[in-house]
Order: C-alpha cells, then structure tokens, then sequence
C-alpha cells in the first residue's frame, strides 16, 4: 500500500471513529482550562457542539497529514504531527472558542498526559465489557464544563504508528523514538480504547 494511500486511510478512520452518540453527565472536577464562550448550554447542546469540534480536528488533521505525506513520507508525517497537532488546536480555539486537546492514559506526547480525574474517565471506559458503547462524559468544573470523547484503535493502520513490534517498521520506530524518548504510546491491539479528545467550554 502506498504511503499516501495509507495515511487517508488512517485519517478516514478517524473521522469514523464510532464515538458514542449517547450521554452521560458527571458533576466531578475536571477539565481546568477554556477559552471564553458565551453560553448556558444543556448536556446535549455541549455534546453537540464538542462532537461537531472534534470532527473538524479531525477534518483538519487529515488535510494536513495528507499534504506532510505528499511531501515527505512516515517519518516527516511523524514529525509533523508533533507541530501540527498544536496548530490545529490553537486555530480551532479560535473558531470555535473551546479548548481542544487529546488525552492518552498511554501517551506518547506528554502534553496529553491526563489528570487523576481524567484518568478515571480513561480507566472507566477502559473496564467496560468488551461489546459496551462507550459514552462521551460531561465534567463540570467551577468555570469549565469539558467534554470527553472516546478515540479507539479502530483500524490496523493505527498500528503502524502505535501497535507492537510486529506492527511498526524500524524506521517508524526510531523516528518515534528520536522525537519521544518517554513513548509509551506502542503496544496497541485493534479495538483498544487510544485516548479521547477534550474540548473544554468556559461556562
Ligand atoms: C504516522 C504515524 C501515526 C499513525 C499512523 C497514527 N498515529 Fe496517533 N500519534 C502519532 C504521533 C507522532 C502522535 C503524537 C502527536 C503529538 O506530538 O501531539 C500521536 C498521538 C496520538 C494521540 C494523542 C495522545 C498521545 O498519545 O499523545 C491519539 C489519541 C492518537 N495518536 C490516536 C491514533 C489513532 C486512533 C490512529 C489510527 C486511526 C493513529 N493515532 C495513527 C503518530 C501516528
């Protein structure tokens, strides 16, 4: 498979990653940042509006890696996805005035590294029985309601970048290694739960 091919691939997967369409809320602490937003929304129209933010993330992320591809291959596209990934998050905040990030229990850029409440979140999804649908959740904080949405190995093609030794190439490996020494982002099977977004609303 070429390597254009693959990466569409894989930011197709993305965009259809079978987050969960269903609700639920937890007045627990969590989600500490936000920019301004001007709304007293309900749970479903924060959903909405988080769900409607992560795919365009999403959207923007697979223009981009798309073009890093066309220029430069896995390795680069690896590269890119460090800078690029900041970028989109910057620029959507603007757009949409929410905070988008990525959390990972496994993190392979520890910007994504989650909090203890986040990690509750991560680990609750993680215990579900196999077969379950994962919820997104809603955490209201003092100021902030945040919004989480479960992302899932959901193709082999994640694998490539995050699986086991049988998965990855060496050169993806060492490129990985040169820009994340701590990794811990590998090991991955299909189906596994990788991480979520995070969009945070200022309330
Ligand atoms: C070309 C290699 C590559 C492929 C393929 C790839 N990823 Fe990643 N992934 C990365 C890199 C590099 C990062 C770190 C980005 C950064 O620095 O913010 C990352 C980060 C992530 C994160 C953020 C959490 C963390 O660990 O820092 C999630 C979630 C994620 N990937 C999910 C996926 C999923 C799901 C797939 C398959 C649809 C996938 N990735 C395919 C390279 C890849």
């Amino acid at each position: 498979m070429n390597i254009k091919y693959y990466c569409l691939l894989v930011c197709t997967m993305i965009i259809l990653l079978p987050a969960c369409q269903s609700t639920t809320t937890d007045k627990q602490q969590a989600g500490t940042q936000a920019s301004p937003i001007d709304s007293t929304l309900s749970d479903l129209e924060y959903l909405t509006k988080a769900d409607t933010i992560a795919l365009a993330a999403q959207k923007r992320l697979i223009q981009a890696l798309s073009k890093a591809i066309d220029e430069g291959g896995i390795p680069y596209a690896i590269d890119f996805c460090h800078t690029n990934a900041l970028v989109i998050k910057d620029s959507l905040s603007g757009i949409y005035g929410a905070e988008v990030a990525r959390i990972s229990a496994h993190y392979r850029n520890p910007v994504d590294k989650p909090n203890a409440a986040e990690l509750e979140i991560l680990q609750a999804w993680q215990q579900l029985p196999e077969g379950e649908t994962l919820e997104m959740k809603i955490h209201y904080a003092t100021q902030t309601v945040t919004v989480y949405k479960p992302i899932l190995i959901g193709m082999p093609t994640c694998l490539k970048c995050h699986g086991g030794a049988e998965d990855m190439d060496v050169d993806t490996r060492v490129a990985i290694q040169q820009k994340y020494p701590e990794d811990l982002a590998t090991g991955y099977r299909l189906g596994e739960l990788r991480g979520a977004w995070k969009i945070s609303f200022k309330r």
